[in-house]
């Protein structure tokens, strides 16, 4: 028999090393409806542009029996490649191996990625199925994942880091994700929790499977821990593929402009009819929003949390815009807890990468009640604030209809530094509503009047009249422009536009303290 040759020798090591944890475990992740790490990472990036690194790594444990259980690459597939022609950097684990848990040579190998990703400065996308730390390596596991949170901290605002959770993610292992700008998650196949159903029925006597404690509904819906969730596989690593077109590689550029076919001075007409006469009647501001990004362009991030503000990625004329905007359609709305935090977390990340913000206001104040008052809507509402006044991004503000009270500030008022306010003819910039300011500022009229009724409606009828409008804070220079709804959309591209050369730094600091 003739002996190999070195090439015939790299070529046999090559095909082990994409064997994973073998034949039967990979049917075993297919029985599951799931995808394999390298499957994914082909599905997930551009043909033929995958540059694997250390695919002969192994493990040195040599404890439990572990010297019988090594695999070429230790239960992850790192490297790089192109999305859309443009460089990232991807971890994949497998799941095959060894449960794609996490030991020392496994965490390293993700590290080296995420310390070249930020040396060239191009996202990291970190595709999550494991089984946790490693227990056969102990403290190095979790040393292992410490030396990961680090690194994604590090990142943190200088890369985009995007985290799709594609089968378990339990312990410690959620950080790394939750330190990330983006959670992706898959239906049925992925979930995060601390501490899982066993542990949760022992300490607490509750009963729950994995999917109800932290399965992507879940995480989507009431904890916003993720951001977007998918049937399967393929369409969230789609949906990845979609959110990476709207961010720039780093924090040092800007986010990609593509040739818009949208005419640039389209007038919606639907816009003239869309907000209600009567301010307490809801409307969708998202469809205000489609009749005027470029047509298409809308990406709602946490479209299923804090329904009350939507935020998410458009584009204006090709150039990519964050977008904030309350949503009279739902809580009318106000400004709670959850909706606060949302949009603080999506204000932040859109000034760390260069991405303008427009914010869409129809706010009518903050949510009362004790749930909101003793769950700290002090501090949380102050992140919103907070980080809109931290944001040196091009800041474009449009009243559609109300700008009531405190909201009005916190939301991109001129007043915290906006660049360009404008309001729609029918809204009001106010305290707060007609009726509720002439009841306080007439109570003892009111009180003392023959018909007490007939004098509150005439006072607050009286109070419509004077401030019910946008010209008080026009007068004083607090808004810019009133446009007609119609123009909003030349209007914005022209203030945008000016804008793209602005330039803002704040006062010298090793960072701010944000009320968390
Ligand atoms: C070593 C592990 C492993 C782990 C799974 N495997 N998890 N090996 N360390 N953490 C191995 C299994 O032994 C098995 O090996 C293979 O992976 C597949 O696992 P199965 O149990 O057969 O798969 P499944 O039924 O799908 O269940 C998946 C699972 C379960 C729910 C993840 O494996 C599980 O509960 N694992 C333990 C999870 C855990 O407690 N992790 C530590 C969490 S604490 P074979 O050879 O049979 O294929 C943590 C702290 C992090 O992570 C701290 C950071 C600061």
């Amino acid at each position: 028999m003739t002996p190999e040759s070195p090439t015939e020798r790299l070529y046999r090591l090559r095909e082990e090393s994409k064997m994973g944890g073998g034949q039967a475990r990979i049917d075993a992740q297919h029985a599951k409806g799931k995808l394999t790490a390298r499957e994914r990472v082909d599905f997930l990036l551009d043909e033929g542009s995958f540059v694997e690194m250390d695919r002969f790594v192994r493990h040195r444990c040599t404890d439990f029996g572990m010297e019988k259980q090594s695999y070429p690459g230790d239960g992850v597939i790192t490297g790089h490649g192109r999305i859309d022609g443009r460089p990232v950097y991807v971890f994949s684990q497998d799941f095959t191996v060894l449960g794609g848990s996490l030991g020392g040579t496994h965490s390293a190998k993700i590290c080296k990625i995420m310390d070249m990703a930020l040396k060239v400065g191009v996202p990291v996308i970190g595709l999550n199925d494991s089984g946790g730390a490693r227990i056969q390596e102990g403290v190095d596991s979790l040393g292992g994942y410490a030396e990961i949170f680090w690194r994604n901290t590090q990142a943190s605002g200088v890369i985009p880091q995007i985290s799709a959770i594609m089968g378990p993610c339990a312990g410690g292992a959620v950080y790394s994700p939750a330190i990330t700008d983006f959670i992706m998650m898959v239906e049925g196949t992925s979930y995060m929790h601390i501490t899982g159903p066993d542990v949760v029925k022992a300490v607490t006597h509750e009963e729950v499977t994995s999917e109800d404690l932290g399965g992507a509904r879940v995480h989507c819906t009431k904890s916003g821990v993720a951001h977007f969730s998918s049937p399967d596989d393929k369409s969230c690593l789609l949906q990845l593929r979609k959110l990476l077109s709207y961010l720039p590689l780093n924090n040092a550029e800007d986010a990609p402009r593509i040739p818009c076919h949208d005419p640039i001075d389209r007038r919606d007409p639907k816009l003239k009819t869309l907000v209600p006469a009567d301010p307490l009647k809801p409307y969708d501001m998202r469809e205000v929003i489609e009749a005027v990004v470029d047509r298409d362009s809308f990406f709602e991030v946490q479209e299923a949390f804090a329904r009350n503000i939507l935020v998410g990625f458009a584009r204006l004329n090709g150039r990519v815009i964050g977008l904030v905007a309350n949503q009279p359609a739902a809580l009318a709305g106000c400004l709670d807890i959850l909706a606060s935090e949302k949009a603080a977390r999506f204000v932040r990340f859109c000034d760390a990468f260069n991405i303008p913000i427009v914010t869409l206001e129809d706010v009518p104040g903050f949510l009362p009640g004790t749930a909101q008052e003793h769950g700290a809507i002090i501090r949380h509402g102050a992140k919103l604030l907070y980080a809109y006044c931290e944001a040196t991004v091009p800041l474009l503000t449009v009243i559609t209809r109300k700008g009531y009270g405190g909201a009005y500030d916190v939301m991109a008022s001129k007043h915290i530094r906006a660049d360009y306010n404008v309001a729609w003819p029918s809204s009001q910039i106010a305290v707060m509503g007609a009726a509720g300011a002439s009841k306080i500022i007439h109570r003892r009229e009111i009180q003392e009047a023959k018909d007490p009724q007939a004098m509150e409606a005439e006072k607050a009828a009286e109070y419509e009249q004077a401030f019910g409008n946008p010209y008080k804070a026009a007068a004083r220079g607090y808004i810019d422009d009133v446009i007609e709804a119609i123009d909003t959309r030349p209007a914005l591209i022209g203030a945008l536009e000016l804008l793209a050369t602005k330039h803002e730094s704040g006062p010298a600091r090793k960072h701010g303290n944000i009320p968390l």
